[in-house]
């Protein structure tokens, strides 16, 4: 094809591929299949690659994404971005009404909207092309999120001809569909799964809601990730030189004519009650909707009005918001049940009566500790308030005392382990409680061996919690020591657990899973001593203490012998881990689970390094990693080590690279921007020791 003709098929596709996204993705009315439209793509695309001095950076294939963005420009916003006051309380609301009618008289309207909860936008296009997007930031200036938002299907990049200004910016609110976030976090979920991090450390880095997740997605370098997690886009105020219209309402309507995903929940409201009525039905219909709104924004609708209110020091006096209240019901308390965990540490739970929720069946809230029974005066069956905030985990915020049942016993905190039946004890100044029968108490001790195989520790993938209660229930197991003695003969058909409470299933292992369960345990006798030494379990003894602790002491039996005192020398351990690694090898029973892991062959020594050669060019500098990289994460860190760098866990502003990997923890990444620390790629990295 020659230039010209490439030129005008580009041109014609462009067009296509820009009308059937609107269709699709502001309208939600397709005009042709997926298929079809994913042929015009390609096309394009591949002209795009043949023609290269063809492409437009608002050519419908940048919504891919692709584009990385290495550091966010901060830009001066030409209007600055305010924030709404806002309101819980109908008298307020009614107090706002006051206020206005007061200034301007009683001649005007509103209009109530939906707040949408998600990430501000100012979105500014010049001759109908997008040009650049803002985030709010402080108001006065936002950054620079332009690439990642031209992923977004419903932004349009170029609108088709009207009667728009040649310059203006439009704002709005990045949002994440909540079905479109379940699906995401689960698929989060099962990859760390699969690459074996434990429950707790998946926990930490799902995202709490939508809200997070779209604002962590806009700040991600690579903006083909953005891509991936189809985000959306409502738009809500224009600002330019000549208005476009003579009120609010008629200027939404504009935005929706040009070519913008306006929502279609607004209303022009005559009253302050019309307004009420607003909020009240969609307080009761807001789990209906296909995402998350906090509240209902309510805007005088005339300009020329708005312009006679002005501002306050912070806000526009013509609007406001009013924030609907966490969604809470209310239910029966049926019991409260008693977690043990590994370190016996009490958890207290609240069992309840099932209840609908947000969307979600509640059985279950946790209780915290003694103090917060106390707080909330619990009695058996008393009826509870149950409220969802931004958490996936329900409180309990109060009880309704005019339901109590007469004689309603006061729940007392458990004065024994459910257990094992021992005292627990609470030692002072702390809000838990402890079962102390550590050698005895079952969850503690099959807690103990979970932490064993665990993938940081000794990485028997082959082993599960449900197996290692199974075995451990036989008696085949007493401690993680008697792993390295089990036979084939002992382990086909032992029965176990699966399933949860409600639906419960048996399941008895097969020469397949026990072929492999031991083939998982004899690897483990090559795991290096640093991890042994974290498997173990010693209270306050995590990896890098271990890591620590191996490097210097270089064998279990130097170790064993270490004083407090020498422990204490070493780089970065304290009194407290020195006096618990000392008692730890006092006792006896762990002397003997040492000897009996020595026995069974394995690493009690530290081995010089193979495959990682030393050198200093990384001397004195700190590195924080973070997400997932080509290689294994802990690799790199022992690259960063060998290198003569040091590995720390939290951003701050000593730190001086954050390593981003794919999938960053989206709260550390803004940390370090906030507090200036380099961010590098895997590849810079590899540069680094070159
Ligand atoms: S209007 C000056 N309309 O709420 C008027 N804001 O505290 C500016 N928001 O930063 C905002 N839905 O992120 C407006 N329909 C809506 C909104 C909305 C959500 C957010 C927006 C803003 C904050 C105001």
């Amino acid at each position: 094809m020659d230039f010209a003709s490439a030129q005008q098929r580009i041109q014609y596709l462009s067009t296509e591929i820009n009308r059937h996204n609107y269709h699709y993705y502001v309208l939600d009315k397709p005009l042709i299949s997926d298929y079809d439209f994913d042929r015009l793509l390609d096309e394009l695309i591949k002209l795009e690659k043949a023609f290269p001095e063809l492409a437009s950076p608002n050519s419908p294939t940048q919504r891919v994404g692709g584009g990385i963005t290495k550091e966010f420009k901060t830009v001066k916003h030409k209007y600055p971005m305010l924030s709404l006051g806002n309101t819980y309380s109908e008298e307020e609301l009614t107090e706002f009404d006051n206020r206005i009618r007061k200034a301007i008289g009683d001649n005007f309207e509103y209009v109530a909207e939906l707040k949408f909860d998600g990430l501000a936008i100012s979105l500014t296009y010049k001759n109908g092309e997008l040009v650049q997007a803002l985030t709010r930031g402080d108001g006065t200036q936002g950054d620079d999120v332009t690439t990642n938002v031209k992923t977004i299907r419903s932004v349009p990049l170029v609108l088709p001809p009207g009667d728009y200004p040649p310059e203006f910016e439009i704002r709005g609110e990045v949002f994440m569909h909540r079905a479109n976030f379940e699906k995401l976090n689960k698929n989060l979920a099962s990859e760390l799964k699969e690459k074996g991090y434990d429950d707790d450390e998946i926990a930490e880095q799902l995202y709490k809601n939508p809200r997070n997740f779209a604002s962590g997605s806009m700040k991600l370098q690579n903006s083909a990730e953005v891509a991936r997690r189809k985000l959306d886009c409502f738009l809500y105020f224009i600002y330019s030189e000549q208005p476009v219209a003579e009120t609010h309402f008629d200027s939404l309507k504009k935005a929706t004519e040009w070519g913008f995903k306006v929502s279609d929940h607004f209303k022009k409201c005559s009253s302050i009650n019309e307004v009420m009525e607003f909020i009240h039905y969609y307080d009761k219909h807001r789990e209906q909707l296909s995402y998350d709104i906090d509240g209902i924004v309510i805007k005088v609708n005339n300009y020329a009005q708005q312009q006679e209110l002005g501002f306050t020091a912070k806000n526009p006096r013509w609007a406001i918001s009013y924030k609907y209240k966490a969604q809470s019901v209310e239910t029966r308390l049926l019991k409260v049940t008693y977690q043990v965990g590994r370190t016996g540490a009490i958890t207290p739970v609240a069992n309840l009566k099932p209840v609908l929720l947000a969307g979600t069946t509640v059985k279950r809230a946790s209780l915290y500790n003694a103090d917060e029974i106390e707080r909330l005066d619990l009695h058996e069956s008393d009826t509870v308030f149950v409220e969802k905030g931004g958490e996936i985990i329900p409180k309990i915020t109060g009880v309704d005392i005019s339901k109590r049942e007469p004689h309603a016993r006061k729940i007392n905190y458990a004065t024994h382990c459910p257990e094992c039946g021992s005292e627990l004890v609470r030692k002072e100044g702390e809000a838990v409680h402890y079962c102390v029968n550590e050698y005895a108490c079952p969850p503690q001790l099959k807690g103990k061996i979970e932490h064993f195989i665990g993938r940081r520790a000794m990485n028997i993938d082959s082993l599960g919690a449900e197996t290692i209660s199974g075995l451990f229930d036989k008696g085949l197991i007493k401690n993680y020591a008697d792993l390295y003695q089990l036979t084939k003969e002992q382990l086909i058909g032992i029965e176990f657990n699966t399933g949860d409470e409600e639906n419960p299933k048996k399941r008895s292992l097969q020469e397949k899973s026990v072929t492999n369960i031991l083939k998982g345990i004899e690897d483990s006798k090559q795991v290096p001593f640093e991890r042994v030494l974290f498997a173990m379990g010693i209270r306050m003894v995590g990896e890098t203490v271990a890591k620590k602790l191996a490097q210097h002491f270089r064998t279990i039996d130097s170790l064993m012998k270490a004083t407090q005192e020498e422990l204490i020398n070493v780089n970065e351990i304290g009194d407290k881990i020195a006096e618990q690694v000392v008692r730890f090898f006092a006792d006896e029973k762990n002397q003997l689970l040492v000897r009996s892991l020595i026995n069974s062959g394995l690493q009690f020594e530290v081995k010089e390094e193979e495959g990682f050669e030393r050198s200093d060019k990384l001397a004195g500098k700190s590195f924080l990693v973070s997400g997932t990289f080509s290689i294994s994460r802990d690799d790199l860190k022992k690259l960063i080590e060998t290198n003569g760098g040091r590995n720390v866990s939290s951003v701050s502003g000593k730190l001086d690279y954050l390593v981003a990997g794919d999938k960053m923890g989206p709260e550390k990444l803004k940390k370090a921007e906030e507090l200036n620390v380099e961010i590098i790629t895997e590849q810079e990295f590899f540069e680094l020791i070159k």
